[in-house]
């Protein structure tokens, strides 16, 4: 068996991509979420980006054990130096540098001939290497670039220190064995690559991602590059779910062991999915909500005699409850118990009493305890709730018919109750518009969604709202924007929530502030 390192970029080439922006607790919440699922690597983030970045990056480092913790950089000294103060208190650093290699990259992009990227390279790899012993060089757009040209940046980047070779298909082109050709030339024709890690990092762009990099693998690749649910530039990144899932499922064929304990590949999933604000595909492979479903007579019929006619991994095994339990203020103590035990803790009743009671406090102040929250309550550590200027005291919808739909809202605000009411499109919309006016807030809905996360007729609704603030206003987009969710039996309420939530994070970010109708009336010179 060799061992397989498993690379997670959720937080840097995940992050990078459209309507993604995380902050330095978002990101760490997903660190320690990728420690519990077992990855080598977590690359969180580029710091030469942003001084948010960077602080996010010096934030996972500092507090982030038993996991190597990389950081982007261009082949530019300015961005190592970065990357060297934020991976400064890591356990174990690494900085990942590169330049791009292909004639087009090189031509159109840099403008600088192969020689000067090649003294490019190998001058970031030295310069990394004064910071740190781990250094990882990417050939950007390796698959497009001259073969005699990758063989002497490989071999001259080795030579200055390089410990791992990313050999990227940045632009998705590759097919299976075209890529799986270019791992194998490699490792016989660059006498200089037995003595380092190499990796590989697959687009989506034709949909062959998982394929390229499994076929990479099979060629000697030791390390496997890739974010959680796909998320990424464009069509995305290599699934880790994916493969992970594809070599342990045929372990022995491959010959490969991984670090990765599969069982929590489920929760890793929600987890981004929930913070990121991306919506699993219900078809997406190993994590979407029907790669479990049986839906035909014949597929059913064969199921219940034997479950292994129709289904090669059991949900249980990547860590799929088949009933999910949801806990809100509402849930009682039998869904917490139920919920606590499927997380792995059998907690005497006085414990699940005292654990109930703290859980609604928090359920009360959070429309949706995570099971972050819950460990954290289990094991007496503070649970971060942030405190919300803005709450939603009640909401009456109508859906309208013959004349618009309307809501009738009352917001708690800085501790004043205000109340307003406002016709829409629908009672969604309705409710949107009360809540935007009595806040006195300008924001842009820039993304809305509402799924069913329990099943039958009273399912649990959640809703994700994506606000920005001001507007996009002509930026990036994407960029600044922010996720509220909320969660609750009634849809409309559910929606409402998720809006509320959003405003209340642009405000403890100090991104906008409220001008409740008192502020809205003084304003206009008409007194209170
Ligand atoms: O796709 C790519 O080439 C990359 C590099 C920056 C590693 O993400
Ligand atoms: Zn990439």
């Amino acid at each position: 068996m060799r061992r397989l390192y498993v690379f997670d970029t959720t937080l840097r080439d995940g992050e990078q991509s459209l309507g993604i922006t995380l902050n330095a607790d978002q990101k760490l919440e997903i660190a320690r979420q990728l420690v519990r699922l077992g990855v080598d690597v977590i690359e969180a983030g580029f710091p030469a980006s942003s001084p948010g970045d960077l602080e996010a990056v010096r934030r996972i480092g500092a507090e982030v054990k038993g996991v190597a913790v990389c950081a982007l950089s261009r082949a530019v000294r300015s961005d190592i130096d970065a990357c060297a103060e934020a991976l400064k208190t890591a356990e174990s650093p690494r900085i990942h540098t590169g330049i791009a290699t292909s004639p087009i990259h090189m031509e159109r992009k840099l403008r600088k001939t192969p020689e000067q990227v090649l003294e490019m390279a190998v001058d970031a790899v030295r310069y990394a290497k004064r910071f740190v012993s781990d250094v990882e060089f990417y050939a950007e757009d390796a698959f497009r670039s001259d073969r005699e040209f990758l063989r002497r940046v490989f071999a001259e980047v080795i030579k200055a220190g390089a410990t791992v070779i990313n050999i990227p298909d940045t632009v998705g082109y590759a097919s299976p064995w075209e890529y799986g050709e270019l791992i194998s030339w490699c490792l016989e024709n660059i006498e200089e690559m037995d003595r380092v890690t190499i990796s590989v990092h697959c687009h989506n762009d034709l949909g062959m991602a998982t394929a390229n990099s499994l076929a990479g693998i099979r060629a000697g690749a030791t390390q496997v590059e890739g974010t959680i649910n796909g998320i990424g530039e464009r069509a995305g990144n290599t699934a880790l779910e994916e493969v992970i899932m594809a070599i342990y499922s045929h372990r022995e064929s491959y010959g490969i062991e991984m670090g990765i304990n599969i069982k929590e590949i489920a929760r890793t999933s929600q987890l981004v999915s929930m913070v990121t604000g991306v919506p699993v595909p219900p078809f997406k492979a190993i994590v979407g909500s029907n790669a479990y479903s049986h839906a035909s007579g014949i597929h059913q019929d064969g199921v219940l005699k034997d479950r292994s006619t129709y289904e090669i991994i059991k949900p249980e095994d990547v860590g799929f409850a088949s009933n999910r339990i949801v806990l809100t203020n509402r849930s009682g103590r039998h869904a917490l118990k139920a919920k606590l035990a499927e997380m792995g803790y059998a907690l005497s009743p006085e414990e699940i009493d005292s654990v109930y009671k703290k859980f609604l406090e928090v359920a009360d102040a959070k429309s949706h305890v995570t099971d972050e929250d819950l460990a954290a309550i289990v094991q007496g550590k503070p649970v971060h709730v942030r405190e919300e200027r803005v709450k939603l005291k009640s909401l009456q919808a109508s859906t309208g018919g013959v004349v618009s739909a309307s809501a009738v809202v009352v917001l708690e605000i800085d501790g004043a109750a205000y109340e307003d009411g406002a016709t829409g499109a629908g009672p969604v919309d309705a409710a949107f518009r009360a809540i935007r006016r009595l806040c006195g807030v300008d924001v842009e809905l820039v993304d809305y969604s509402l799924r069913a996360i329990t099943s039958g007729a009273d399912a649990l609704g959640e809703a994700v709202a994506r606000l920005a603030p001001g507007g996009r206003n002509g930026s990036a987009a994407g960029a600044g924007d922010v996720v509220g969710r909320g969660v609750d039996r009634d849809v409309i309420k559910a929606s409402a929530l998720a809006f509320v939530d959003a405003v209340n994070k642009l405000l403890a970010a100090g991104r906008i502030d409220v001008a409740p109708p008192a502020a809205q009336a003084e304003a206009a010179g008409r007194g209170v």
